[in-house]
């Protein structure tokens, strides 16, 4: 069973300027939870309880946010507010919460390999908290899915989504062999293809969950596309020597690094999550 997750949560969020000057992106709310404590919740859900956070500078908001906050809980303590904090108190006294900190942005491939320290020799799952995911049912988060695939399969899996043609340029996208419904054997990869290269219309989304041998095929893998290390690189390698899933997982995800994205969450959480105390 899969007990460990990375999130790297290094990047700029320059989209979202000048909200993330001083703030990290990840802090973002959807209406009253940062985005980050959604993919914390996520992977909690599919059994995780060991959260590494590959950070850089100006993140330390998010160490605080997983840590009690001293002042405030005795603030509130006794009031009605105090039911506001029960779940981050849930998450923060049942699981492990450690940090690293990528000193040069050098691709998500790079951050992955930062974050090996806080993972071990265990196979883990990448979170990107950008990505809001909510599965098809309650309780069936995409790691949730991911992870009883990984049970059956025990190999490294991307999850995937069909984009438009005009999109594949965000993405890393693959080609494969159909195996079951919704299930591919990746027979190519390629990070952020232009529409006329791309293999396909199947783009890799924020979740992952890796075998730990990929730490050494990083260590070998180039920069490739924008001079960065990609994990799409490293996976192709992956998927030669052995085998790499792309699973088109049952649910849906908002893009929050982008604002058109990050609105419709906003909405989807308000309307069908949040629930006022
Ligand atoms: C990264 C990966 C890309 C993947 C994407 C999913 O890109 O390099 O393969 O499709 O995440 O969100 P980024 O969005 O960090 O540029």
């Amino acid at each position: 069973m899969i007990k460990n997750c990375l999130f790297p949560v290094a990047g700029y969020g320059t989209r979202f300027l000048p909200a993330t000057k001083a703030m990290p992106k990840e802090m973002l709310p959807l209406v009253n939870k940062p985005l980050v404590q959604y993919g914390v919740e996520e992977a909690q859900e599919a059994g995780m309880d060991n959260f590494g956070f590959v950070t850089g500078r100006g993140k330390r908001a998010i160490a605080d946010h997983f840590d009690i906050s001293y002042e405030l809980e005795h603030q509130i303590q006794g009031s009605g507010k105090e039911a506001m904090l029960s779940d981050i108190r849930g998450l923060i006294e049942n699981n492990t919460f450690s940090f690293t900190r990528q000193h040069h942005m050098k691709g998500l491939g790079h951050a992955i390999l930062s974050g090996k320290p806080l993972v071990g020799d265990n196979p883990f799952a990448v979170l990107l908290a950008d990505d809001l995911c909510v599965g098809d049912a309650p309780g069936n988060g995409v790691l949730k899915q991911m992870s009883e695939l990984y049970n059956q399969f025990r190999c490294s899996i991307v999850a995937i989504q069909e984009v438009p043609a005009d999109q594949t340029h965000k993405y890393g996208v693959i080609a494969g062999e159909s195996m079951k419904d919704g299930l591919y054997r990746i027979t190519d990869m390629v990070e952020k293809p232009a529409p006329e290269d791309a293999p396909s219309n199947l783009a890799i989304i924020g979740r992952y969950i890796l075998t730990p041998d990929i730490f050494d095929i990083i260590e070998q893998t180039p920069p490739g596309k924008n001079g960065e290390v990609q994990i799409t690189d490293a996976l192709m390698t992956q998927a030669k020597k052995g085998c790499v899933l792309a699973y088109k997982f049952k649910g849906q995800r908002f893009d929050c690094g982008s604002v058109d994205g990050f609105v419709k969450a906003t909405n989807y959480v308000y309307e069908n999550v949040y629930t006022p105390d």
